[in-house]
């Protein structure tokens, strides 16, 4: 399928007419080899095949990784684009400097986590990652450059780029632009190959208007013009959090009703699906879950509160913070119902949790949920044997030592080094995960899940055997007959 919308978008190239068209950048630059940097400009340099693209990162094992064919991040069909442009026109390099000063347009795709220290923490975006990388590219550079902010930012932040980019005294023309990622990770691929919309933000003036061109001009090689919103700066960076935060509140309103549907007997499934064909309400991301995870969504709204706070807009503020405490809510709501239904203690119980990564088709496990879930059982002494399918042992392990200073979690403790050791093991082989336990947890969407033997997994669990469907992907009924007790999201047992 990649390789049909690869070819597909050949036919976007020099749409005719179009004043954008010139050809002037040669060389770009990516800081930041991740999720974002990694994939978009893999798909850059498939579709720009007369550009040069280097990415780099100040963690050299990453970049070694995507020399090789175990890339350091799983998306479906990310490889085989790889193996098409690496050491063609695109290039893993761990030689920052040397990246900055070839290139005409260098992109920003580092990470900028929720600050965990000092003013604004837990609120905030930490933009020391971004500062730094700034302060690198004016150090260094000795040509023009146009600056991409790629990262999710605050808005605001291009501002401050160009603030320590202009004061550097080289006499070199810095350009700043701002152009949100939407990529959803998982389906990163396709949404890089087929954008809904690709937003461009740049500086008022003339110089704003042909920075914004020369970005333009790259992205019609494969995206209809109709598709290319050329904004303000600021208009482009604040798009990116609501868009987020609109969609992380559609899931939150429809978490929230599934705990008034397991009070009341209601089905989420079938509210969601009567809800999502009014057509305009639209049918995604109304998938009631165990709460929604990822790199973006709480960070975003996070960053939305904060810029809220800080310009005195308290209700505002109040307003999208309540869809943080809803998800919250939502992940404590879930693991509070399996201590309850496990006859209100897990202590000493084998507990399955098939799931790590927040959502399917990813490795990714930023936020997610599971990792709530999991220190919530090892508060209550469970026993925990997770499987995921790509979130590696120490993945898994690094996550809940990051638990331990985690402090927006109410009510719960941080995890000692004794009870991670002691109450987590880590499966290659799902099935050796579920043997013997009390109760099997499916945290993630893996298509995988859907395909097991359940009639095995039944016959090898401890009885009764609890079955918690925190994403509602297997069949309810069936699951019932096959002797399981089991739990949905939004559904009354
Ligand atoms: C998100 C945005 O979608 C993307 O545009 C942005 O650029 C980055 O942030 P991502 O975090 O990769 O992408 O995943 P997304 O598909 O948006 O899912 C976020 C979370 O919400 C996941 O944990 C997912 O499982 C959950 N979710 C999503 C639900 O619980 N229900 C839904 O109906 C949809
Ligand atoms: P995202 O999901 O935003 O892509 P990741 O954490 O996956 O976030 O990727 C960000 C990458 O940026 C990391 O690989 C990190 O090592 C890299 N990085 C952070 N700061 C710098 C820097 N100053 N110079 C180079 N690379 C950096």
């Amino acid at each position: 399928m990649y390789a049909v919308l690869l070819e597909k978008g050949r036919s976007f190239t020099n749409p005719p007419g179009k004043t954008n068209m010139r050809k002037t950048i040669q060389n770009i630059s990516c800081i930041g080899a991740g999720y974002v940097g990694g994939p978009t400009m893999t798909v850059f340099a498939a579709k720009c095949p007369d550009v040069r693209f280097v990415v780099v990162d100040s963690n050299p094992e990453k970049i070694a990784a995507w020399n090789t064919d175990n890339l350091p991040v799983f998306e479906p069909g990310l490889l085989d684009i790889v193996r098409k442009v690496r050491g063609k026109n695109l290039f893993f390099s761990p030689d920052i400097d040397r990246a900055i000063d070839e290139a005409e347009m260098i992109f920003l795709s580092v990470n900028t986590p929720t600050k965990s220290y000092g003013l604004g923490k837990g609120m905030a975006a930490d933009l020391k990652y971004v500062e730094r990388c700034a302060r690198q590219i004016a150090e260094v550079s000795r040509t023009d450059k146009i600056i991409v902010e790629k990262s999710t930012l605050p808005v605001r932040t291009a501002e401050s780029i160009r603030d320590i980019v202009s004061d550097c005294g080289n006499r070199v023309r810095f350009r700043v632009l701002s152009n949100p990622e939407f990529l959803a990770e998982g389906t990163a691929v396709r949404d890089l190959l087929e954008p809904d919309r690709v937003l461009i933000g740049g500086e008022d003036g003339p110089e704003g208007a042909e920075a914004i061109e020369e970005l333009a001009s790259l992205y019609a090689n494969w995206v209809p013009d109709e598709r290319i919103i050329r904004t303000k700066l600021w208009s482009s960076e604040l798009s990116k959090l609501t868009a987020n935060a609109f969609l992380a509140q559609r899931v939150s309103s429809m978490n929230a009703v599934s705990a008034i549907c397991e009070a009341t007997g209601a089905d989420v499934d079938e509210v969601a699906k009567a809800v999502g064909m009014d057509s305009r309400v639209g049918p995604k991301f109304l998938k009631a879950s165990v709460g929604f995870g990822g790199s973006c969504f709480q960070k975003d709204i996070l960053n939305l509160v904060y810029l809220c706070r800080h310009y005195g807009l308290d209700e505002v503020a109040d307003y999208w913070e309540q869809v943080i405490r809803i998800n919250d809510y939502q992940k404590r709501r879930f693991a509070k119902m399996v201590i309850e239904k496990l006859f209100n203690t897990v202590a000493g119980k084998k507990i399955a949790l098939l799931g790590w990564a927040f959502k399917k088709d990813t490795n990714d496990s930023r936020e997610t949920p599971a990792m709530y879930v999991a220190a919530e059982l090892l508060q209550d002494q469970a026993d925990l044997h997770v499987y995921d399918p790509r979130v590696s042992e120490e993945r898994i392990c690094e996550d809940l030592r990051f638990m331990e200073t985690w402090e927006g979690w109410q009510g719960s403790k941080s995890l000692t080094e004794a009870q991670i050791q002691g109450g987590v093991t880590v499966h290659k082989d799902p099935y050796e995960a579920v043997d013997g336990a009390h109760a099997a947890l499916v945290l993630t969407e893996w298509d995988e899940f859907t395909g097991y033997d359940w009639q095995r997994i039944h016959k090898s669990m401890r009885k009764p055997a609890f079955l918690f469907d925190g994403r509602n992907i297997l069949p309810g009924r069936a699951m019932s007959e096959i002797g399981f007790r089991v739990y949905q999201v939004g559904k009354s047992g």
